[in-house]
């Protein structure tokens, strides 16, 4: 089984999207019994809520349903995830201290990712916006950057892992 973890800062917005997103994409190519996924956020802003009403809205007019309750990335998380996806540098800043912190070790390179990496359309910066402050159309943006890098993640992961 392959663990995958999406990580922004409130765990309502990006990753939540992304997770479900990815998850969809995993069923579609039947890999369930392969791959999982979950999410996390660096604060503990929203702990406990369900994802934001403007996202939730965004995937429910594509068909997906977003179920994840907001929680904080905790120590154990760096145990327990082979793979940890930060949608922006401040995430993964934050991952890479919070894993020395927690377990003594940075989290291995190679297996944390900016999860923009995968996206063939990225420009130079390499961030999914966090959108909380704008408007809808930055919440229609983070769909579809977290549908692209899905796909070519899952691409990823099928062929280092022969899945
Ligand atoms: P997220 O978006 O990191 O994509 O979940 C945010 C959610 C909440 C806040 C910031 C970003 N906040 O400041 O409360």
């Amino acid at each position: 089984m392959i663990n995958v973890l999406f990580v922004c800062l409130g765990n309502i917005c990006r990753s939540p999207v992304a997770e479900g997103v990815f998850r969809d994409l995993v069923e579609k190519r039947g890999l369930q019994n392969a791959i999982r996924c979950d999410s996390a956020g660096t604060s503990s802003y929203h702990i406990g809520t369900l994802p934001d009403r403007r996202i939730s809205q965004i995937a429910r007019q594509r068909g997906l349903e977003l179920t994840h309750c907001a929680r904080k990335l905790s120590g154990d998380d760096f145990y327990q995830f082979d793979y940890i996806l930060a949608m922006d540098e401040s995430n993964f800043e934050d991952i890479r201290n919070v894993s020395y912190r927690s377990s003594g070790f940075y989290f291995p390179e190679g297996q944390l990712y900016l999860y923009r990496e995968f996206d063939q359309l990225a420009g130079e910066v390499l961030t999914v916006p966090d959108p909380y402050y704008e408007d809808i159309a930055a919440f229609e943006d983070v769909y579809e950057i977290v549908e692209r890098c899905g796909q070519n993640f899952l691409d990823f992961l099928v062929e280092k892992h022969q899945l």
